[in-house]
């Protein structure tokens, strides 16, 4: 905000110096002492607006077709005052178009003592391309860009204002290299305006199969924003299943960041063009894809890179390492999930034993609670995951739950999952699918995990409390992988698009492995899906619930197993399976249960875990935060928008048409 500010100053003193003509001063042509210069009526004559000198066109003519009848009464115009800054007001998008697209109105082309309009087509694509941007920071449509009202067809003899633009992008995209496919994907970093814009355009360009939503905000007030990939979004179907990327929890670590902007722009871009793999994947699955988890840490870490890039030592690029990591309350977010793991150790023994669907205790809400932390996990909760990764850097290396060792004093002791045969494949699976990930030469980044195949047991690799992973398995039915994107946390501009080449087949084979195991409907004796029903591996304490209408994921190993399902009021009934191991769908096994009396009992069991399960800040941890962030929004409803008194500053009319309502 405070180079936007800078800039805004600058340009004001800009037009105080230079800006108003001499003859005529601000506000004295309404009162009649400034006269128009004979030359500049009813003839073409050349365009002397700065800002409208790259027009595909030389010569315009007053009065223009806002009826202002010499060249400086447009000059000062709070239209054209507008076309001036708009870039920076809508931090560098929509231009020059918008830009253009003004100086047709304000400067319009003329030919043979003709004033010629632009066309109607060519403000209804800009409108919609842009509109959102005007949208985001509360300011209207501009009245002098209504297409209906000052543009015209074809047929009516109108021109394409941004023809030159058209030519030069075309130009400059020929001679860029084209990959595989005709997607272009700009490698760059993103400011998170600039990413949140991507995400709502790509999901525009695929509305029909995608969509973007905000699971909350940072501390900061940044929109914690998901965009969604599926033949029907916003809704869940029945037996498909839900995977989920995180990039980004350390604010720092950006390469997984940028991967999931670019794999949201290639999932919709590829689906258009017709990609049989990429149909077919999101055909079958709901993808959700949250890029920034910790948009306020990126924002330092950003600031921190471009503070030492000014410096001479070119090294001094990659000390802002630590800066970033945590969000902008200096919480670790990998650290502040509840703590289930050391529960499931205490109670291992135990005869009830489970290490599934563990309540969140009561005293995790005493803590601190990032609403990071608080939004991913109401996330996580509502929405029947099944698969997950969680993108990292600063090594290269998937590493697995759990997360926490299973001894209090051991720092690196292999701590297996009762899934650990499913973690390893599901592992393997992206490591294998990398590269270099997996291979041998000890001499690569991440050369220590080179006789582990590029895999590793978190808590083997070093123990942290709080991990998300460890969460994710212990409270729902998500399994979810860290993966550990390169050695290092902030890789430079340059290195971005190798990343993407690198990473972009185990992005997809990852997104594609949540159909391998069996899936399936647990119903009644009448067809209804039985909610919460439990389905079961023997061997295994952990165990699945069935979604919202009966239906299950559970993720095995090729092999044979036993499986079971039950709902308390139910018979149990069991199967066998066998995977063989090369599935490339999972297979589908559904049970049918008999009603049964109630074990009173086991019952009593099962409603207690239930409503200790159900309880979810109990204490409204995050009620001042949110009391706070509705008493602000109150008050900025009252309040103008930030670049209100630029505009007012300048004029002595208030342009109450720049407001949204
Ligand atoms: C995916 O679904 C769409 C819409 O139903 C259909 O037109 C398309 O052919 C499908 N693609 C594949 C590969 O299944
Ligand atoms: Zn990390």
């Amino acid at each position: 905000m405070a180079s936007l500010w800078t800039f805004l100053f600058l340009n004001i003193l800009g037009r105080v110096i230079w800006g108003f003509p001499q003859r005529c001063k601000p506000g004295s042509y309404f009162q009649g002492q400034c006269r128009t210069p004979p030359e500049e009526k009813s003839k073409c004559i050349d365009i002397m607006l700065t800002y409208c000198k790259d027009m595909p066109y030389s010569t315009t003519m007053y009065p223009n077709l806002l009826e202002q009848k010499s060249r400086s009464e447009a000059e000062q115009s709070l239209e054209y005052l507008l076309l001036n800054v708009i870039h920076s007001v809508l931090n560098w998008e929509c231009n020059p178009d918008i830009r253009m697209l003004g100086c047709s109105i304000i400067a319009p082309r003329c030919e043979d003592h003709k004033i010629l309009k632009p066309c109607r087509s060519t403000c209804e694509s800009v409108h919609k391309a842009c509109d959102h941007m005007f949208e985001s920071i509360g300011m209207a449509w501009p009245y002098y860009l209504d297409c209906d009202r000052f543009f015209v067809s074809e047929e009516e003899g109108c021109y394409d204002p941004l023809e030159g633009l058209r030519e030069a992008e075309e130009s400059e995209m020929d001679s860029m290299p084209i990959e595989e496919s005709s997607s272009v994907i700009p490698f760059t970093y993103h400011s998170n305006k600039q990413m949140f814009n991507i995400l709502i355009k790509t999901a525009e360009e695929c509305s029909h199969i995608s969509r973007t939503y905000s699971i909350g905000q940072s501390t900061e007030k940044r929109d914690l924003l998901v965009i969604e990939f599926s033949s029907n979004p916003g809704e869940h179907e029945l037996l498909e299943p839900e995977v989920k990327y995180i990039g980004n929890m350390h604010g720092n670590e950006i390469m997984g960041r940028e991967l999931l902007i670019y794999l949201a722009q290639y999932l919709c871009s590829e689906y258009l063009l017709g990609n049989t793999r990429i149909q077919t994947l999101i055909n079958t699955t709901r993808i959700h894809i949250l890029p920034s988890m910790n948009p306020d840490g990126y924002e330092l870490a950003l600031s921190e890179v471009h503070r030492s890039s000014d410096t001479d030592d070119e090294d001094a690029i990659y000390t802002g390492y630590a800066a970033g990591r945590h969000n902008a309350q200096n919480i670790d977010l990998n650290r502040n999930f509840p703590d289930l793991t050391s529960y499931v150790y205490n109670q291992r023994r135990l005869k009830y034993f489970r290490s599934d669907h563990i309540p969140i205790p009561d005293s995790y809400w005493l803590g601190k609670v990032a609403p990071e932390t608080y939004a991913v996990m109401k996330w996580i909760r509502s929405i029947p995951f099944v698969l997950s990764a969680s993108f990292h850097g600063g090594d290269l290396v998937v590493s697995y739950p759990y997360d926490l060792s299973k001894h209090p004093l051991e720092k690196n002791m292999f701590s297996p999952t009762p899934d650990e045969q499913v973690f390893r494949q599901l592992a393997k699976i992206y490591a294998n699918a990398h590269p270099t990930m997996s291979s041998q030469d000890t001499d690569r980044c991440g050369g220590k995990f080179a006789d582990k195949e590029g895999i590793v047991n978190g808590a083997q690799w070093y123990s942290i409390v709080g991990g998300m992973g460890d969460f994710n398995y212990l409270h729902t039915n998500c399994f979810e992988i860290t993966v550990e994107l390169g050695c290092d946390k902030f890789p430079a501009e340059d290195d971005l698009y190798t990343g993407w080449k690198e990473n972009k087949e185990a992005l997809l084979t990852f997104l594609e492995s949540v159909h391998r195991g069996i899936k399936g409907i647990v119903k009644d004796e009448d067809g209804h899906g039985i909610k919460g029903a439990i389905v079961s591996v023997r061997g295994n304490r952990h165990y699945v619930t069935a979604a919202e209408n009966g239906d299950y994921w559970r993720l095995l190993t090729p092999g044979t197993h036993i499986v079971s399902a039950s709902a308390p009021g139910y018979s149990r009934v069991m199967k066998r399976v066998h995977l063989p191991a090369h599935m490339q769908t999972a297979g589908r096994v559904d049970f049918v249960l008999k009603k049964v009396p109630l074990d009173p009992e086991s019952n009593e069991i099962n409603i207690l875990h239930l409503a200790r399960y159900e309880r979810f800040d109990p204490y409204n941890q995050l009620d001042w935060y949110y009391k706070r962030e509705s008493r602000q929004t109150e008050e900025e409803r009252q309040e103008k928008p930030w670049w209100w008194s630029y505009f007012t500053q300048l004029s002595n009319k208030n342009p109450t048409w720049l407001l949204r309502n």
